[in-house]
């Protein structure tokens, strides 16, 4: 068995404000090295805060983390200091949907991947530069040794994507962490960032997890799919195994309304009723209220892991004892 390039086991994550948010609730996820995975969930489930996890990336005050993570052997909850800055965008780095988030606008995109290089590879300036124009090649930017010495301003959307992408992978990550990266993109301009992305993850062989509310995106991109609900993850297969043999009545319900268009750009159609609000730590399935096939028993207790294939997670109850209950409360046979 390969050794895992992510472990996650049982994170939680809990924001205290005005509001507790229970963003993201008992996420046990695992990628092996040069695979790509997709957590695929509606607004707000709990996919952001899932990804900044695992990047360090959460704000220290008033957020409570707890559980286990592991990328390529490095206990991610562990890192402080230096150890903290050689992984974030060294081992692992992220790309947004909004490239400026990543992008600095005060110097040129050359100097940016030379200085990024330059910090977690101990190389000198001029060959950071000469890595720079590689990976602007890499992402085939038109006019690479020009574009070098451009802000990000002076770049349009679709060429800034790419430079962003150039530096999160300027480092070689063994873990390219990707939030809705295409989202903002018109269906064209999307489809190619997702062949080129496809391509550089098999060059460079780096593990992708890629965060998406669009269906179409994530057949596209995945080996494998996980599914989030409300903060927890409640299905996991193969991609094939999600659109052929979907076993939660969420994901079923969501490619039922949305499989008869899977081009990326789709958005996901509403399954009536609405997320819970995420004020509690869930004591029952989050889904059942919206669940057609719900019995008692989904909304009295969690639902247990059902592992219906080698790598396969349903986390639901059995049909057979959705309700079990209900035979218990009706009157006495034979008393
Ligand atoms: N820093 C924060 N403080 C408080 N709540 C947050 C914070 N970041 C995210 N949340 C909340 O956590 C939940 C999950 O958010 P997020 O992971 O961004 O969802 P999405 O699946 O759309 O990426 C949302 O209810 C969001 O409002
Ligand atoms: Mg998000």
């Amino acid at each position: 068995m390969t050794e895992a390039l992510v472990d996650i086991r049982n994170l939680n994550v809990r924001f205290h404000g005005a509001r507790t948010v229970h963003a993201v609730n008992g996420l046990d996820l695992s990628l092996k090295p040069g695979e790509v995975l997709t957590i695929l969930g509606e607004s707000g489930s709990g996919k952001s805060v899932t990804l900044k996890a695992l990047l360090r990336l959460l704000p220290e005050k008033r957020t409570a983390i707890s559980g286990a993570m592991t990328v390529d052997g490095i206990d991610v909850m562990s890192l402080k200091g230096r150890a903290l800055a050689d992984y974030r965008g060294g081992t692992t780095s992220m790309i947004f949907q909004e490239p400026m988030l990543a992008l600095d606008p005060v110097y040129t995109i050359g100097e940016q991947i030379a200085e990024a290089v330059c910090r977690h590879k101990g190389i000198s300036r001029s060959a950071g530069m000469d890595v720079a124009l590689d990976m602007l090649k890499k992402v085939r930017i038109p006019s690479p040794e020009r574009r070098l010495k451009n802000y990000p301003h002076e770049m349009s959307g679709g060429m800034r994507q790419r430079a962003m992408i150039a530096l999160a992978l300027s480092c070689r990550p063994k873990l390219l962490l990707a939030d809705e990266p295409t989202t903002a993109l018109d269906a064209t301009v999307q489809i190619q960032v997702l062949l080129l992305l496809r391509e550089l993850q098999k060059e460079f062989g780096m593990g992708i997890i890629f965060v998406t509310h669009d269906i179409g995106v994530a057949v596209e991109i995945s080996d494998r799919i996980a599914v989030m609900y409300a903060g927890t993850l409640i299905e996991t297969g193969t991609t094939r195994e999600i659109i052929r043999d979907a076993r939660h009545p969420y994901t079923r319900g969501l490619l039922a309304a949305n499989l008869h268009d899977v081009t990326p750009g789709t958005r996901l159609e509403a399954i009536p009723g609405a997320p819970p609000a995420l004020d509690a730590r869930p004591t029952a399935c989050s889904f059942a209220p919206r669940c057609p096939e719900a019995g008692p028993v989904c909304s009295a207790a969690l639902p247990p892991v059902l592992t219906p294939g080698a790598g396969r997670r349903v986390v639901c109850v059995p049909k057979a004892d959705r309700f079990a209950g209900a035979t218990s409360a009706a009157p006495a046979v034979n008393a």
